[in-house]
């Protein structure tokens, strides 16, 4: 078994790059003007950002794009580096917070007065509650009330559109802390005893943080992204041989469903307001998980992957649907790898950050499998930088555990055109 793997790799760089390690998360975002104005797990550091620009000699002048934006620490990054960027986000939500983060506010004053206006006098009218059971869970009758006046009063109170934003945002980057929830892992959890905060002093301090960023560390509107609402599994709306550097990290082939986790978001904000409306979003995004339809084309064919895969139904999964997901995704995968290509310059770099997965113990290397499709569609791989290994193997563990347990790992892809 290991052989196929080590046999799959043979030809492949890899290079331990400890100094990696905690670039692949978000935390060093939490103390940063604008990143800091919404907890996302999901994303990476800043300085990742940063550090590839160098690396891939990235100057003013040169464009970026982005075609997993999240929540826009890419573009933002770029912004504040004086680098064109675009982002590529099929999350409204998030597509809105990498939107919001990014704009040039040429009225700070308004936006402050507005801020005051709300956090001031009385509560506005309330608005119709969106339809999602997992409100009821969350929040006690009388807070849910509570945002949804101070919803109303962000709605009906004639704000500039900037101003309207900027409410809304703070409105949503409070939500989880404001409720009974926690976002744990793929799912919203119910935390018993979970201390209860003051709702006026929480969105006060959140939208005065806000409002301190934007005053203090203006951006510069030369370098405002283009941020589109889309899914980057069709790239073709895209201007061909444009972009230096693409840079960015897909959803790990995890299961985790970002329209699930960040519910509470979609529909406060109203970007979703129907199940349906839900599912059809969904069908949009890489197909990472199981609460799609799972069909497959065939456009990507891969012996590796078939190997594995076939393993995979040989010994039987959680659910009997993940070999397919697994090709499923390396098919979407492949799309968004070949229209990248496309849209890069000659001498251009694709950069990917992923995480690798396993089920049933069988481990599956995104980072080599990506690295592959991306020579299949005409990069030339350069090296994977092995940013941390996910799991350590214990003496305890037998052999062929342990072997399989090195392909457990979290890396940085790169390519050139
Ligand atoms: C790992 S996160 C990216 C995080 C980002 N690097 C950051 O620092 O915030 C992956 C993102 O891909 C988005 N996504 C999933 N399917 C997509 C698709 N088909 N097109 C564009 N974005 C998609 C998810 O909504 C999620 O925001």
């Amino acid at each position: 078994m290991i052989a196929n793997y080590e046999n799959f790799e043979k030809d492949l760089i890899f290079n331990d790059s400890p100094d990696f390690k905690n670039l692949v998360n978000f935390d060093s975002n939490l103390s940063k003007p604008y990143h800091r104005w919404y907890k996302f797990k999901e994303g990476f550091a800043s300085k990742l950002v940063e550090r590839i620009l160098y690396d891939c000699e990235v100057e003013t002048g040169a464009e970026v794009i982005d075609c997993f934006c999240g929540s826009g620490t890419s573009v933002l990054t770029c912004q504040q580096n004086q680098i064109n960027s675009t982002g590529v986000e099929i999350n409204p939500f998030l597509r809105f917070l990498s939107y919001v983060k990014t704009r040039h506010y040429f009225e700070p004053e308004e936006i402050k007065s507005s801020i005051e206006k709300i956090l001031e006098g009385k509560n506005g009218n309330s608005c119709i509650p969106p339809n999602l059971d997992t409100f009821k869970l969350g929040f006690s009758k009388s807070r849910f009330k509570a945002l949804l006046k101070y919803k109303g009063k962000i709605l009906g109170n004639g704000f500039s559109e900037d101003s309207r934003n900027i409410l809304l945002l703070g409105l949503g980057a409070i939500l989880e802390d404001a409720s009974k929830l926690r976002k744990d892992g793929k799912a919203l959890r119910i935390v018993e005893n979970k201390k209860r905060v003051h709702l006026k002093k929480l969105f006060s301090q959140k939208l005065n943080q806000i409002y301190g960023d934007i005053s203090n560390f203006p951006h510069d509107p030369d370098f405002v992204p283009e941020i589109y609402e889309k899914s980057s599994i069709d790239l073709s709306f895209l201007k061909r041989d444009k972009y230096k550097l693409a840079l960015f990290s897909p959803p790990y082939l995890n299961t985790f469903d970002y329209l699930e986790v960040y519910k509470m978001e979609l529909w406060m904000l109203d970007f979703i307001s129907s199940h349906s409306q839900r599912n059809e979003l969904r069908e949009k995004t890489v197909r990472s998980h199981i609460s799609v339809p799972l069909d497959l084309v065939n456009l990507y064919e891969n012996k590796f992957l078939d190997f594995i895969v076939e393993n995979l139904k040989e010994k039987g999964t959680w659910d009997s649907r993940i070999p397919t997901l697994i090709k499923c995704y390396f098919e979407d995968m492949y799309q968004v790898i070949d229209g990248i290509y496309k849209i890069l310059e000659n001498d251009g770099h694709c950069v990917i950050v992923v995480g690798n997965s396993s089920y049933a113990n069988i481990p599956i290397p995104t980072d080599s499998i990506l690295a592959k499709i991306g020579k299949d569609v005409g990069f030339d791989i350069k090296e994977i930088k092995i940013a941390r290994h996910t799991r350590r193997s214990s003496q305890q563990y037998p052999q062929a555990k342990k072997n399989g347990m090195r392909y457990l790992r979290e890396s940085i892809v790169i390519l050139k055109k």
